[in-house]
């Protein structure tokens, strides 16, 4: 945190050099947003994982340039203190590098965040570089890229054989090198994230890559118990809302049919 209280890549940085972890998870509302807020988070993405646990996609690859405006700004909206990260969707920084500037800007400029996030190695580094000079920060990505979906056509993990770690430690260089701030290890074996993460001088951010990042993320709805048709195995609940909403629309629908609600204290 700086002087004034809010968490900026600054304060990511001497959490690692200090050996503290970083805390960060997804959001896609003002309302959530608030509680992170409260929570003490330090990072908030607005992760293009929206289009999976709130637009019901089947994956990323239908989240539009709106979708992140949308969702950035209700999350900007319920933020005072965390590092706001919006994500670049889908084919919004591959057409050309001037649209790929342009729509960081958008993000920055128009929805309120502090930095984005786009994924890719080595191909994405001298993008990175281009963003940073312009004065946008720019979170990496590495490992497994959910936007390559389509291409890689199953969702596998990274880093479990010779080749793939050294093209991993590759990729987390050329993105220091070009300016990242961090970068997000996501599937990533235990032991090849470890390596990466003492190799850099940016901090590493797993999610199911092994506790030996910097730093953890969770996607908010796996973490609130809130799964769709997918519960990944590094997703670890600490609550189970699904059982509490599903108990609150069932008490709400028998009152209302039983005619016990709304109440006398409940009308005027
Ligand atoms: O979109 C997202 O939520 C992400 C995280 C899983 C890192 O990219």
């Amino acid at each position: 945190m700086n002087e004034t209280g809010k968490v900026t890549t600054a304060t990511l940085r001497k959490k690692k050099r200090e050996g503290k972890k970083i805390v960060t998870l997804t959001a896609y509302d003002y309302f959530t947003s608030r509680l992170l807020n409260q929570a003490g988070i330090d990072l908030i993405l607005v992760g293009d994982s929206l289009g999976m646990v709130v637009l019901g996609y089947e994956n990323t690859i239908p989240v539009t340039m709106d979708d992140m405006l949308h969702h950035t700004r209700a999350v900007v909206r319920g933020n005072s203190r965390c590092l706001v990260v919006a994500d670049l969707p889908f084919l919004s920084c591959h057409i050309s590098d001037e649209e790929a500037l342009r729509n960081a800007g958008r993000l920055i400029q128009e929805a309120g965040a502090h930095a984005v996030k786009l994924e890719g190695g080595r191909e994405a580094a001298s993008l990175v570089k281009k963003m940073v000079r312009a004065g946008v920060p720019v979170l990496g990505h590495i490992g497994l890229l959910p936007q390559d979906i389509l291409k890689e056509g199953a969702y596998l993990v990274r880093g479990k054989n010779e080749e793939s770690v050294i093209g991993l430690l590759e990729d987390a260089r050329a993105l220091e090198e070009a300016g990242a701030f961090a970068v997000v290890l996501e599937c990533v074996a235990a032991r090849p994230a470890g390596e990466i993460t003492k190799s850099l001088k940016i901090p590493t951010i797993g999610i199911g890559s092994g506790p030996l990042c910097d730093g953890q993320i969770l996607v908010i709805h796996d973490l609130l118990g809130l799964y769709g048709s997918v519960r990944p195995k590094f997703a670890k609940p600490y609550a189970d809302l699904q059982k509490v909403m599903l108990e609150a629309f069932d008490g709400y629908k028998r009152e209302v049919e039983e005619g016990k609600f709304p109440g006398p204290e409940h009308s005027f």
